[in-house]
């Protein structure tokens, strides 16, 4: 029977507007296509030693980026690396991830937990390529941990907290970590492969050219997500000495090869914005850069004037450098300096909704998305930050627990770690930031990492304050004392209760600490000098 005239009429209509709908969300694809992202992570970056806070170390590159697009002037990171980057990686704190316990140590069997969504995971749903050049230090000890699993299309670097800049070989960093310490095995691999053959070649030099291959290769009609976490400037001190010539006149011979690294390091992001520019890439692009945590002076960084260091949650050791830049960024935002409260975690949801359009949904994040305050100068919509809480560094530490002094943690020795206990003590290490209020609990940092260090090549004394054993509370408003020299806890006993009482609710929350036992499994000596999953 034939097909009745209003059918066909009908048929023809609805044929019509699938084509229209199917035309026009080509074109949206196209025109509405997400802007690719390149994000940087400096290592141990220290608040003192990029140009625009202080021009000692000159840092041309950065400055200029900087200044086109808006400093993060009020931005926070965690004090250590994994920490930082699981946070980055999850829009999550870490009391709800178990990474609560310093940094993963090569030879422990943890990772970022798998049931976490990551970063790229929520980008490849907005379309987007993604990339790894550089360190990972999110755990490798089995295949799922590793970045090809958790969301990266390629990967290329190492997997763990350190290496050699030029052998990329890892060997112990912890001095007083067991068996651990005194492995050696090559840590480099292009996505699944060792890769060997760059023995000899600095780090620096090598992710540069990966980076400038992976922009030359990328289709540009395809949102890009480039993730750079470099090595530059984490301890080993090493690098060309032609970087370092600049600074002899520092008559410090750590610091001045570490601004040398910062050097490379500076070089290298302007070769990764040209190669951007070659591409066709750049007119399209958000570049962040932020470091990972403050510097430590022991290995030649500086936070001058911020108090204390790496590894403790004084403002030296969380307060970090970042700024975002581009061409997308509105122009009436170029060039500005940016108070509003942000911290790393926030790049979550800021790259996930505000930048690639996707959605958090369902995701359980602790982080806000910042773009409306990025690119409007809308308010922040972040009131407080959990610093930290955790529960396996407390004051009232037991016998059997050791205290690391390169590293200034506390740790199992003996492989028995503390029963956590499951109420909130002053005793823990902790901090919150509410509106300007900064609480510390426990032991921010050992003894002489309580300190302000002036930068090396100023010959001047670190300057200490004395502090009583028994303390266990400090505050300050951070607004009007950046740098943590007017301790209010006493004239404001009401606010250190109110944000105990914060504290108290964060621990409610926590997750288990995970930070097993390290295993003799993960020898490389036992994978062919091999640093690589064993599981
Ligand atoms: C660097 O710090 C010194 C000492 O605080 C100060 O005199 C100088 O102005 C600073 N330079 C810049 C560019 O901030
Ligand atoms: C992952 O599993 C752990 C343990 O069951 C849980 O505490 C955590 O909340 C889970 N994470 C997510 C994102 O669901
Ligand atoms: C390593 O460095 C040498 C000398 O600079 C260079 O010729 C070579 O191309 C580099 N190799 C790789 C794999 O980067």
């Amino acid at each position: 029977m034939a097909m009745s005239k209003v059918n066909q009429w009908r048929m023809l209509v609805e044929a019509l507007a699938v084509a229209l709908l199917i035309s026009t969300s080509l074109i949206k694809g196209a025109a509405g296509k997400p802007p690719h992202i390149v994000f940087i992570v400096a290592d141990d970056y220290g608040w003192f030693d990029i140009g625009y806070h202080n021009s000692t170390i000159k840092t041309p590159i950065l400055d200029q980026l900087a200044s086109q697009g808006v400093k993060l002037e009020n931005y926070y990171v965690q004090p250590i690396c994994s920490p930082s980057r699981s946070q980055l990686m999850t829009g999550r704190y870490q009391i709800h991830t178990g990474l609560q316990h310093f940094v993963i140590i090569a030879p422990q069997p943890n990772c970022l937990p798998l049931n976490e969504t990551t970063l790229p995971q929520k980008l490849k749903e907005s379309g987007y390529a993604t990339h790894l050049v550089g360190k990972w230090h999110l755990g490798f000890y089995k295949n799922e941990c590793m970045p090809l699993q958790r969301g990266f299309d390629s990967s290329f670097g190492y997997l763990s907290g350190m290496q050699d800049y030029w052998t990329h070989f890892r060997h112990g960093s912890f001095p007083n970590f067991k068996d651990g310490n005194h492995w050696l095995g090559i840590d480099f691999r292009d996505n699944d492969r060792v890769a060997w053959e760059y023995t000899g070649n600095y780090s620096q030099f090598v992710f540069t050219e990966r980076a400038q291959r992976v922009i030359q290769q990328h289709n540009p009609n395809q949102p890009l997500f480039l993730y750079l976490p470099l090595q530059s400037v984490h301890g080993p001190l090493q690098v060309p000495d032609k970087y370092r010539k600049p600074y002899a006149h520092f008559h410090n011979e750590n610091r001045e090869i570490y601004a040398g690294m910062v050097a490379t390091m500076d070089e290298a992001v302007g070769k990764i914005v040209d190669s951007l520019k070659a591409a066709g890439l750049w007119e399209d692009t958000v570049l962040v850069f932020t470091t990972d945590n403050g510097g430590t002076p022991h290995a030649a960084g500086n936070n001058w004037p911020l108090r204390g260091t790496k590894n403790t949650l004084w403002e030296g050791g969380v307060h970090g450098n970042g700024f975002i830049t581009g061409p997308v960024i509105p122009a009436k935002m170029q060039g500005t300096v940016s108070k509003h409260f942000m911290h790393i975690s926030d790049w979550f949801p800021t790259l996930i909704e505000g930048v690639a359009g996707g959605s958090t949904a369902g995701l359980a994040l602790d982080s806000y998305n910042m773009w409306d305050s990025i690119t409007k100068g809308t308010p922040s919509p972040r009131k407080e930050l959990l610093h930290n809480i955790d529960p396996l560094i407390r004051a009232d530490h037991p016998l059997g627990y050791g205290i690391d002094e390169e590293t200034d943690m506390i740790y199992p020795l003996s492989g028995v770690y503390p029963k956590v206990a499951a109420n909130f003590s002053t005793y823990i290490r902790a901090a919150i930031r509410v509106g300007d209020w900064k609480l510390l609990t426990g032991r921010p940092g050992r003894d002489g990492r309580n300190s302000w260090y002036p930068p090396p090549e100023w010959n001047m004394t670190s300057i200490t304050p004395l502090t009583p054993a028994e303390k266990l509370t400090w505050l300050f408003n951070i607004a009007e004392d950046p740098c943590e020299k007017n301790d209010l806890s006493d004239k404001h006993p009401e606010v250190v209760a109110d944000l105990v009482g914060r504290l108290e609710a964060y621990y409610k929350t926590s997750v288990p600490v995970r930070f097993p036992n390290e295993t003799v499994k993960a020898n490389p000596a036992t994978h062919f000098g091999v640093w690589g999953p064993w599981e």
